[in-house]
């Protein structure tokens, strides 16, 4: 299987499990499970539960009964995005290629549905931490990741810098929180499974959710609407601390490369894991226009 296949067979075998996962939602009223399904259905890239199974697999591990951890992940995350389209923050119609979860069911109903997918995320990780001492650290790695400590610091860090001057140390610390975290759990949560020293997978982790903010911030400026399923060229308007604002088009795609070259470094260090998918995932990222 080339890199492309196993891509889709990881990202198949969520999704099929999140089919399920959703079809057993039959919260109340039903426009509260609808607007959480909405989102949660509405076809991401799926990039983080596919980092944890590849990451799995990278260090003896099988994905298969794992699945409970990369779907609280991508509740986390998916829920993470509806709050970041609201009018309050960075005010998105669009989202997965379709209107924003505010835009179907109402800013009220937005909120509440983040909620529910958070608060969904922690029923199932608590779930989780019963297996065993492992289940149990590495819920507690995805749980530090999510909040204060992580991605919700990283969102308040980036309404801090909106519109008002930052350099490059403020960028990278809002890359690190809103974005390198979330990324970063998979692979290190793969780590405290397979009962590995986690440092240096959660170094690549860090470096691979920097690099996959700068494309972000990079095909914001340069990508397709059409290809993204986004508005495009919302961080100018918003004044956002980007990339491309700090390093300017060519340079942010120069950092890009040079973060590149630094997640490879960081997997050839990690002797005795199966870094194959993993590599080609950082080419990936570098390269998509999606
Ligand atoms: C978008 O994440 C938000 C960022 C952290 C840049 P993704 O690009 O992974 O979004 P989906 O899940 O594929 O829609
Ligand atoms: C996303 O950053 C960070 C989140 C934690 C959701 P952006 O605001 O750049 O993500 P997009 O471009 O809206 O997907
Ligand atoms: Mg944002
Ligand atoms: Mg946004
Ligand atoms: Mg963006």
């Amino acid at each position: 299987m080339n890199f492309l296949q196993q891509y889709e067979a990881y990202r198949t075998h969520f999704e099929e499990y999140l089919q399920n996962q959703c079809a057993g939602m039959t919260f109340e009223p039903p426009v509260l499970a609808e607007s959480m399904r909405y989102s949660l259905l509405s076809g991401g890239k799926r990039v983080r539960p596919v980092l944890f199974f590849s990451a799995l697999e990278a260090f003896g591990l099988s994905y298969r009964g794992e699945e409970g951890l990369a779907f609280a992940l991508e509740c986390i995350h998916t829920y993470s995005l509806i709050h970041d389209d609201l009018p309050a923050m960075d005010n998105d119609d669009f989202r997965r290629g379709r209107p924003s979860n505010h835009k179907m069911f109402g800013e009220a109903n937005a909120i509440l549905a983040g909620d529910a997918l958070l608060s969904y995320a922690f029923d199932r990780l608590l779930q989780e931490c019963g297996r065993d001492g492992r289940h149990l650290r590495a819920a507690q790695a995805l749980s530090k990741a999510a909040g204060a400590e992580g991605m919700v610091s990283g969102q308040s860090f980036d309404l801090l810098y909106s519109n008002a001057t930052g350099d490059e140390q403020a960028l990278l610390t809002i890359y690190r929180n809103k974005t390198g975290r979330l990324i970063a759990a998979p692979v290190q949560m793969a780590a405290i499974l397979a009962g590995n020293e986690p440092d240096p997978a959660t170094k690549y982790g860090l470096a691979l959710g920097a690099l996959f903010q700068m494309t972000d911030d990079i095909l914001d400026e340069v990508g397709s609407k059409d290809a993204l399923g986004k508005t495009v060229g919302k961080d100018a308007q918003e004044g956002k601390l980007t990339a491309v604002k700090v390093y300017g088009l060519q340079g942010a795609r120069k950092q890009a490369d040079t973060l590149t070259r630094k997640c490879h470094e960081i997997l050839h260090t990690m002797k005795g894991a199966d870094v194959q998918f993993l590599d080609e995932m950082t080419d990936y990222v570098r390269g998509r226009d999606r």
